[in-house]
């Protein structure tokens, strides 16, 4: 069997630790170098999944705009349930059409919305693994998988342990509202938390951000 492919995480938080803003998206709180630094790091992954509210909320650029002869990743999303809108930018700007992973109870809606801008895999079953996703991946040669968040998408991979690298840029800024999401959350805490401490590899500050890259400790 094929070993699964290496998940590294990249998202932005603010000083309190939030990835949202009150309204429910991210923008205008990271800086261009943080935006560069995002291209650098999708440019060495092979797909970078989204999340299905990111995408709704976010419409991200999938594209990489600071990378010269980067290799934009593929696109992959993951949908339990409905679709997306046609018009989402990771539709009309992805160099090659995204892979969008969803369940029996949506496979038709998805097919007959989306099958002209992306590439469709049923997974068989009532619950959207990651594992299973990354089973796929890894049977179609795919080795470095970004995660771009949103927190429930990314609490589904950590809770199963699939996360090898988290890189983090710390933002300037204090939201203060309760209720905001931080890098993931679920409903309840992982087991051994304080057990399976993350190792920091690397740190850097540029202007007024800090940029952290941490492993998973073996
Ligand atoms: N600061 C940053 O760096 C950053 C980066 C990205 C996003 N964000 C923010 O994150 C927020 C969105 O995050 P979110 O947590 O609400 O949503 P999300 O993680 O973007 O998307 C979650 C949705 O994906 C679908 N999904 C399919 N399979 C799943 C699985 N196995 N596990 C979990 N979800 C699965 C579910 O919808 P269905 O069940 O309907 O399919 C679920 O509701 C936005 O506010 C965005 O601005 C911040």
């Amino acid at each position: 069997m094929t070993s699964l492919p290496n998940v590294t995480i990249n998202m932005a938080m603010t000083l309190d630790g939030k990835v949202s803003r009150p309204d429910g998206r991210w923008y205008g709180l990271s800086s261009r170098n943080d935006k560069k630094r995002m291209d650098e790091i999708r440019s060495k992954a092979e797909v970078l999944i989204l999340g299905k509210n990111s995408i709704l909320n976010d419409d991200p650029v999938i594209h990489l705009r600071y990378v010269e002869d980067g290799k934009d990743p593929r696109p992959v999303i993951l949908l339990r349930s409905g679709t997306l809108p046609e018009d989402k930018k990771v539709f009309r700007f992805s160099k090659e059409p995204p892979l969008i992973f969803c369940l029996n109870e949506n496979y038709s809606l998805v097919r007959d919305n989306l099958c002209s801008v992306a590439e469709i895999i049923l997974i068989p079953g009532s619950d959207l693994s990651p594992l299973e996703v990354l089973k796929v991946l890894s049977e179609r040669g795919y080795r470095e998988v970004l995660l771009e968040g949103g927190p429930s998408l990314n609490d589904s991979f950590f809770r199963l342990d699939l996360i090898s690298r988290i890189y983090i840029t710390i933002v300037p800024f204090l939201i203060g509202k309760t209720d905001l999401p931080s890098i993931t959350g679920g409903r309840k805490e992982y087991p051994d938390f304080d057990q399976n401490r993350w190792k920091l590899v690397t740190s850097e500050i540029l202007e007024n951000e800090v940029f952290l890259m941490y492993e998973k400790q073996e």
